[in-house]
Protein backbone atom coordinates (compact mmCIF):
# COMPACT_ATOMS: atom_id res chain seq x y z
CA UNK A 1 0.00 0.00 0.00
CA UNK A 2 1.40 3.15 -0.83
CA UNK A 3 1.88 6.12 1.91
CA UNK A 4 -0.63 8.85 2.59
CA UNK A 5 0.33 12.02 1.26
CA UNK A 6 -0.07 15.58 3.11
CA UNK A 7 -0.20 18.45 1.19
CA UNK A 8 1.20 21.60 3.05
CA UNK A 9 1.45 24.84 2.08
CA UNK A 10 1.93 27.99 4.26
CA UNK A 11 2.53 32.06 4.02
CA UNK A 12 5.42 34.28 5.21
CA UNK A 13 3.58 34.26 9.27
CA UNK A 14 3.73 30.14 9.06
CA UNK A 15 6.83 29.42 6.92
CA UNK A 16 9.11 28.54 10.53
CA UNK A 17 6.22 26.47 11.58
CA UNK A 18 5.56 24.88 8.05
CA UNK A 19 9.19 23.90 8.15
CA UNK A 20 9.07 21.67 11.63
CA UNK A 21 6.04 20.37 10.89
CA UNK A 22 6.97 18.74 7.20
CA UNK A 23 10.16 16.98 9.24
CA UNK A 24 7.26 15.75 11.49
CA UNK A 25 4.77 14.55 9.30
CA UNK A 26 7.75 12.13 7.15
CA UNK A 27 8.82 11.21 10.69
CA UNK A 28 5.38 10.10 11.10
CA UNK A 29 5.77 7.63 7.66
CA UNK A 30 4.03 10.24 5.54
CA UNK A 31 4.62 11.40 2.36
CA UNK A 32 4.74 15.35 2.46
CA UNK A 33 3.96 17.91 -1.07
CA UNK A 34 5.08 20.93 0.15
CA UNK A 35 3.46 23.61 -2.22
CA UNK A 36 5.42 26.33 -0.22
CA UNK A 37 5.78 29.28 0.32
CA UNK A 38 9.76 28.49 0.41
CA UNK A 39 11.02 31.80 2.32
CA UNK A 40 9.81 34.43 5.07
CA UNK A 41 9.17 36.92 1.95
CA UNK A 42 5.74 38.62 2.72
CA UNK A 43 3.40 36.40 0.32
CA UNK A 44 -0.51 36.26 -0.05
CA UNK A 45 -2.01 33.09 1.65
CA UNK A 46 -4.79 32.62 -0.50
CA UNK A 47 -2.52 31.58 -3.19
CA UNK A 48 -1.20 28.85 -0.80
CA UNK A 49 -4.33 27.92 0.27
CA UNK A 50 -5.57 27.20 -3.01
CA UNK A 51 -2.04 24.92 -3.78
CA UNK A 52 -3.38 22.53 -1.37
CA UNK A 53 -7.02 22.08 -2.03
CA UNK A 54 -6.37 21.46 -5.35
CA UNK A 55 -4.21 19.12 -4.33
CA UNK A 56 -6.71 17.60 -2.49
CA UNK A 57 -9.51 18.36 -4.90
CA UNK A 58 -7.07 16.68 -7.73
CA UNK A 59 -6.45 13.38 -5.28
CA UNK A 60 -2.81 13.92 -5.37
CA UNK A 61 -2.81 14.21 -1.72
CA UNK A 62 -5.41 12.96 0.97
CA UNK A 63 -5.52 15.55 3.39
CA UNK A 64 -3.81 19.03 4.24
CA UNK A 65 -1.84 21.16 6.80
CA UNK A 66 -1.93 25.05 6.33
CA UNK A 67 -0.16 27.49 8.75
CA UNK A 68 -0.02 31.37 8.71
CA UNK A 69 0.08 34.14 11.27
CA UNK A 70 -3.10 33.67 13.26
CA UNK A 71 -4.55 30.29 10.68
CA UNK A 72 -7.96 32.53 10.29
CA UNK A 73 -7.32 33.58 6.41
CA UNK A 74 -5.92 30.54 5.58
CA UNK A 75 -8.94 28.35 7.30
CA UNK A 76 -11.51 31.30 5.33
CA UNK A 77 -9.89 30.40 2.45
CA UNK A 78 -9.70 26.88 2.31
CA UNK A 79 -13.67 26.81 3.35
CA UNK A 80 -14.24 28.78 0.70
CA UNK A 81 -14.20 25.15 -1.38
CA UNK A 82 -16.93 22.42 -1.50
CA UNK A 83 -15.41 19.15 0.56
CA UNK A 84 -12.89 20.76 2.07
CA UNK A 85 -13.35 21.16 5.42
CA UNK A 86 -10.36 23.06 7.23
CA UNK A 87 -10.41 23.33 10.78
CA UNK A 88 -8.39 25.64 12.65
CA UNK A 89 -6.98 24.17 16.08
CA UNK A 90 -5.21 25.70 18.67
CA UNK A 91 -4.79 22.75 21.43
CA UNK A 92 -4.82 18.47 20.44
CA UNK A 93 -8.40 18.72 21.92
CA UNK A 94 -9.70 20.95 19.17
CA UNK A 95 -7.79 18.96 16.57
CA UNK A 96 -8.63 15.29 18.19
CA UNK A 97 -12.39 16.73 17.78
CA UNK A 98 -11.81 17.89 14.22
CA UNK A 99 -11.35 14.37 13.17
CA UNK A 100 -13.86 12.37 15.11
CA UNK A 101 -16.78 15.17 14.88
CA UNK A 102 -16.17 16.85 11.61
CA UNK A 103 -13.70 14.71 9.69
CA UNK A 104 -12.14 17.70 8.86
CA UNK A 105 -9.27 17.18 5.58
CA UNK A 106 -7.32 19.99 6.97
CA UNK A 107 -5.46 21.19 9.71
CA UNK A 108 -5.11 24.50 10.07
CA UNK A 109 -2.37 26.72 12.52
CA UNK A 110 -1.66 29.94 13.64
CA UNK A 111 2.35 30.25 13.97
CA UNK A 112 1.81 33.81 15.89
CA UNK A 113 -1.03 32.22 17.88
CA UNK A 114 0.65 28.77 19.41
CA UNK A 115 4.05 27.40 20.54
CA UNK A 116 5.23 24.87 18.15
CA UNK A 117 5.16 22.09 20.55
CA UNK A 118 1.18 22.54 20.99
CA UNK A 119 1.13 22.57 16.67
CA UNK A 120 3.32 19.70 16.78
CA UNK A 121 0.59 17.80 19.16
CA UNK A 122 -2.07 18.45 17.26
CA UNK A 123 -0.53 17.16 14.30
CA UNK A 124 0.09 14.24 16.06
CA UNK A 125 -3.74 14.07 16.56
CA UNK A 126 -5.19 15.21 13.73
CA UNK A 127 -3.48 12.32 11.73
CA UNK A 128 -4.19 9.66 14.16
CA UNK A 129 -7.50 10.03 14.95
CA UNK A 130 -10.35 8.60 12.95
CA UNK A 131 -13.92 10.13 12.40
CA UNK A 132 -16.47 8.91 14.29
CA UNK A 133 -19.01 8.35 11.69
CA UNK A 134 -22.26 7.87 13.22
CA UNK A 135 -24.36 11.20 13.74
CA UNK A 136 -21.62 13.14 12.86
CA UNK A 137 -21.85 11.71 9.26
CA UNK A 138 -25.49 12.96 9.01
CA UNK A 139 -24.17 16.74 9.92
CA UNK A 140 -20.97 16.46 7.73
CA UNK A 141 -23.22 15.54 5.02
CA UNK A 142 -25.21 18.58 5.52
CA UNK A 143 -22.08 20.64 5.30
CA UNK A 144 -21.92 19.40 1.30
C1 LIG B 1 0.29 37.95 7.36
O1 LIG B 1 0.81 39.10 7.90
C2 LIG B 1 -0.97 37.52 8.12
O2 LIG B 1 -1.99 38.42 7.88
C3 LIG B 1 -1.36 36.12 7.72
O3 LIG B 1 -0.31 35.25 7.98
C4 LIG B 1 -2.56 35.56 8.44
O4 LIG B 1 -2.44 35.70 9.81
C5 LIG B 1 -3.87 35.96 7.92
O5 LIG B 1 -4.91 35.53 8.39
Amino acid sequence: MSQKTIAVGADHGGYEMKLDLTVQLRDMGFTVLDLGTDSADSVDYPDFAELVVKAIEGGEAERGVLVCGSGIGMSIAANRHKGIRAALCSDEVSAELARQHNDANILVLGERLIELPVAKQCVSKFFSTEFEGGRHERRVKKLG
